[in-house]
This record gives C-alpha cells, sequence and structure tokens, in this order.
C-alpha cells in the first residue's frame, strides 16, 4: 500500500532505506521518545525491522507500517504506522517518527494527515490509539492538532530501549467524530495498490 501526499509518499519499507532508517533513528534525541529503538541504532537493528514489516505486509492481520519517503530528495525521512488493528472494535494504534534534520517543516503533520485519512476512510476504523512519553512536547502538540485526546497516564509504562530508563506514558486516542483537519497547504492524498519497487 502507498499514500501520497504534496511532498511525500508513505510506502513499505525496503532493504534500500537501510542506510535512511540508520541516519534517522541513530539519534538518541528522537529515540529517547520511542519505546522500542536502541541507541546506538545499527545496521542489524535496521535490518531487523525492516525483515519484521516485510513478513507482516504478508500477513492477514497486517499492520501497516510506513517509510514516510521525501519525493524531492528519494529519501526516507521518518516512519509512521498503524499496528494492533482490530476490525471488530473499529480500533487501530501506532507511532511516528521524523528524522530530526527534517523536524519543524511539517512533515509530521503531512504524515499523520495521511495515516488518518487511510485509517478512517479506507480501513473504516473509528479510533485510533496513540501516546507520548511525559515531556514530549512536539508529540502532545501534534496530537492535539488532528483532535487526539489525552486519556490517562501509564505511570512507568515503559522501559525506554535506547537508555534503559523507565518513562510515564500518556495515552491519547482520536475518535473519528473529534477529527480535526488542520490546514496544510494543499495536500492530496491518494491510495495506491502495492506496486513493487
Ligand atoms: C513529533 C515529531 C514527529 C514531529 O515531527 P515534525 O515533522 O517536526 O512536526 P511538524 O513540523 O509537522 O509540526 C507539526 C506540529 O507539531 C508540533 N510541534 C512539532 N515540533 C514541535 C516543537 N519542537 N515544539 C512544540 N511543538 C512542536 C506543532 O504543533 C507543529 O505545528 P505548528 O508547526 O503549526 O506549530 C518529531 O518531533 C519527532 O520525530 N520526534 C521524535 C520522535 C517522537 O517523539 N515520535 C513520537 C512519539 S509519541
Amino acid at each position: 500500500m502507498k499514500l501520497e501526499t504534496k511532498r511525500l509518499t508513505l510506502r513499505d519499507w525496503t532493504k534500500r532505506d537501510i542506510s535512511d532508517l540508520i541516519e534517522g533513528l541513530n539519534n538518541y534525541n528522537v529515540s529517547k521518545w520511542l519505546a522500542l529503538v536502541p541507541h546506538p541504532y545499527t545496521k542489524k537493528d535496521a535490518q531487523e525491522w525492516i525483515n519484521y514489516c516485510r513478513q507482516n505486509a504478508k500477513s492477514k492481520n497486517r499492520g501497516y507500517y510506513f517509510a514516510i519517503e521525501l519525493k524531492s530528495e528519494k529519501k526516507v525521512i521518518g516512519g509512521i504506522d498503524i499496528n494492533k488493528i482490530n476490525k471488530f472494535h473499529g480500533i487501530g494504534g501506532g507511532g511516528f517518527w521524523v528524522n530530526a534534520k527534517y523536524h519543524r517543516q511539517g512533515y509530521g503533520a503531512e504524515a499523520l494527515a495521511a495515516k488518518i485519512d487511510f485509517a478512517f476512510n479506507k480501513l473504516k476504523l473509528r479510533r485510533l490509539e496513540s501516546g507520548f512519553f511525559k515531556g514530549n512536547k512536539p508529540s502532545l502538540n501534534l496530537q492535539k492538532k488532528f483532535g487526539y485526546k489525552v486519556e490517562g497516564l501509564r505511570r512507568k509504562g515503559f522501559k525506554c530501549k535506547a537508555d534503559g530508563k523507565l518513562k510515564d506514558e500518556y495515552i491519547t486516542a482520536l475518535l473519528r467524530n473529534d477529527w480535526k483537519k488542520p490546514r496544510l497547504g494543499k495536500l492530496a492524498i491518494l491510495y495506491k495498490k502495492d506496486t513493487p519497487r
């Protein structure tokens, strides 16, 4: 599956993305906000992630793990996913990150807009669950822009792989009915079936 926005393509991970993935995630200022990303982030870690995503894409109860490719540079600058999908309950989860060199240029918002649109309009989910570690204001602000609400605090809910510290996690969710669509410039989201790369 491929989603396209004005500046980004959200698509499956491939082995060619290994160096971009390492560049993006081998940065403690990114991984300290993520639960399962070790630091340093090695080639082996990147290979394992890509293998995991490729296996997942073949499975019946698949999640959607998208590499965020910047069209102008043909470079992967982040990742975003929809996981733990439960069609019966209409629920999905997932996280996101952007390479620190590309922060504050609207790419996180553009990718999240595409994910939400896909989850609600194509997968027909009605509730998207997320969260953020205490102190992660960029993530909170980004989620709030789209109507996510904080629902609670999981005290010491995670042991962060990057630094081994126990971290408090605020849990958040977006209900379809609360979905806000911030103006992001001209944002065309197109859906494409898997195309071989
Ligand atoms: C959170 C993250 C994905 C945001 O990506 P980004 O591409 O820099 O975000 P955008 O430029 O699209 O900004 C969108 C909104 O997010 C919020 N935001 C982003 N960076 C922010 C910052 N440094 N401080 C405060 N708010 C911020 C703002 O509301 C912003 O909207 P605005 O520009 O209209 O003010 C990025 O900071 C990141 O990868 N962080 C590390 C990993 C992470 O925290 N992932 C989420 C785990 S829960």
